[in-house]
């Protein structure tokens, strides 16, 4: 199992479990994470699965595709250069103990 920490703007600390090539947005949804909104449903069109990838791993991570860094374009809360879309990461083993935080807001 991978374990992904999720930290809502409040500081609540949510850990889920993942496995090998689940999304993150299916990570979120399948352990109850509150503040995904993902009104498309996962198919890159809606920028409401926004999340932040703490720094040092995002770096670490697969480069957002040109489709990816188009919709972070319309995010709702401030795009950072660790902005990602929640929908567009496949977790693989690599990423045990990554924190994703979640913006204030989706919308
Ligand atoms: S769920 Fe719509 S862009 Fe990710």
């Amino acid at each position: 199992m991978i374990q992904i920490y999720f930290i809502q703007a409040n500081g609540a600390i949510q850990e889920a479990t993942a496995v090998d090539g689940q999304t993150l947005l299916s990570v979120a949804r399948d352990n109850g994470i509150d503040g995904f909104t993902a009104e498309c449903g996962g198919n890159c069109r809606c920028a409401t699965c926004h999340c932040y990838i703490e720094p040092t791993q995002a770096v670490e991570l697969f480069e957002p595709s040109e489709e990816e860094q188009a919709m972070l374009e319309f995010v709702a809360s401030p795009k950072e250069a660790h902005s990602r879309l929640a929908c567009q990461i496949v977790v693989e083993y690599f990423m045990d103990g990554l924190k994703v935080f979640m913006p204030e807001r989706q919308f």
